[in-house]
């Protein structure tokens, strides 16, 4: 029988270690957050990330191992996330992972943090078949992928400027919510109207699938500021006035809205079987929600990841490195950090204008 996996996270603000069976089963997964952290500052501060991770990781990875009932001494492959993220946070998870690794005997994998979530619904769902459009939304990605199989991908969608995530933080933040709004707008969206506040939907005349939503975000800050009123609002975010929520429910819907415009115009020339997505903005119920009903209006299958395996894990990164753990791949002691990935674009700009055409 395999040994376990230790996997290793911190890419971004979250410190997360995971162990990880042979046969893809997830014994613990542990998500140590620096929201209180970095909240003072409306976003995340990258020195104050890595000192955190730094202090916080060895007791994550205790507290993981502890879950799964291992030991390290029981430890088989140790997988790390290399890039892409912020270079300091990310060399402590790669630090560790190796020097746990080499001081085991073991050897190390490294992890592309986007392939680790693109991979992250098959962890709940390991039957569900290939060909998928995936679309990976964080606050630091917008990425709309064609996956023939695990390693064979296609980039159909990136954004152009602000990720989901961070264009609905950002509203969040200016209006007087806490970082990260998208939990806050997710919840309180519910007592808005969606369609109180109309707000304008990216188009681009070169006519390709990509994602914008600076545009989106500054309309409904414009509105906000037309509104004329003090912002940010009061703390309590239950007594708020109706006009606020109706701005939040109309943001969000559009969020949802663009997200989804690009799902639709690719799965109808790419007719794939399935669609997944991934990453902290998966969370949101609306997009959930709306993204099955539009797979099954596609009459594709749908996947999307429980929400602990949507936002930042160690679980994903475990699982992503499996292959080369069973397949007794090569260690990769020296594989370095990165900042970003370069993905094979595919392009769609014909099938995209009939996408628009159909939109009306
Ligand atoms: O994947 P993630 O945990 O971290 C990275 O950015 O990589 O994603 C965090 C993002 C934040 O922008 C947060 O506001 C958003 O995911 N988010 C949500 C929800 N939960 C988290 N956005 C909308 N609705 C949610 N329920
Ligand atoms: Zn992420």
């Amino acid at each position: 029988m395999m040994k376990p996996l230790l996997a290793i996270e911190t890419s971004c603000d979250d410190t997360c270690c995971a162990v990880v069976a042979g046969d893809g089963r997830v014994l613990a997964s542990v998500v140590s957050s620096q929201t209180e952290v970095h909240a003072p500052y409306g976003g995340i501060v990258p020195e104050l990330a890595s000192r955190h991770h730094l202090m916080n990781l060895p007791c994550v990875v205790d507290e993981a191992l502890a879950g799964a009932g291992v030991a390290m001494e029981q430890i088989g492959a140790v997988a790390s996330t290399a890039g892409p993220g912020l270079l300091g946070s990310l060399l402590v998870g790669l630090s560790y992972g190796k020097a746990a690794a080499s001081a085991l005997g073991v050897p190390f994998y490294a992890v592309n943090h986007i392939e680790a979530h693109l991979h992250s619904p098959w962890i709940e769902r390991p039957d569900f078949k290939y060909p998928v459009l995936a679309l990976v939304a964080s606050g630091g990605h917008s990425h709309l992928f064609f996956c023939k199989s695990e390693d064979e991908r296609l980039l159909v969608s990136a954004t152009r400027d602000d990720a989901a995530g961070e264009a609905l933080d950002k509203v969040a933040k200016h209006i007087g919510l806490p970082y990260p709004g998208g939990p806050w707008i997710d919840r309180l969206a519910r007592r808005g109207d969606a369609r109180a506040v109309s707000l304008p939907l990216p188009r681009f005349t070169s006519g390709e699938l990509d994602y914008s939503f600076s545009g989106l975000k500054v309309a409904a800050l414009h509105h906000l500021n037309k509104l004329g009123v003090h912002l940010p609002l009061d703390a309590d975010a239950e007594q708020w006035p109706q006009w606020a929520y109706d701005l939040l429910a109309s943001f969000q819907k559009r969020v949802v809205d663009h997200l989804l415009q690009r799902v639709r115009g690719a799965a109808l020339e790419l007719h794939p079987a399935g669609v997944v997505m991934a990453g902290g903005v998966a969370c949101n119920s609306l997009l959930r929600e709306r993204l099955a009903k539009l797979a099954d209006e596609l009459g594709v299958a749908h996947a999307f990841p429980s929400p602990k395996y949507c936002a930042d894990n160690a679980a994903m990164v475990g699982f992503k490195a499996l292959d080369r753990y069973r397949a007794a791949a090569p260690s990769e002691i020296g594989a370095d950090s990165f900042p970003s990935s370069v993905w094979q674009r595919m392009s769609l700009r014909h099938k995209a204008q009939r996408a628009r055409r159909e939109e009306g």
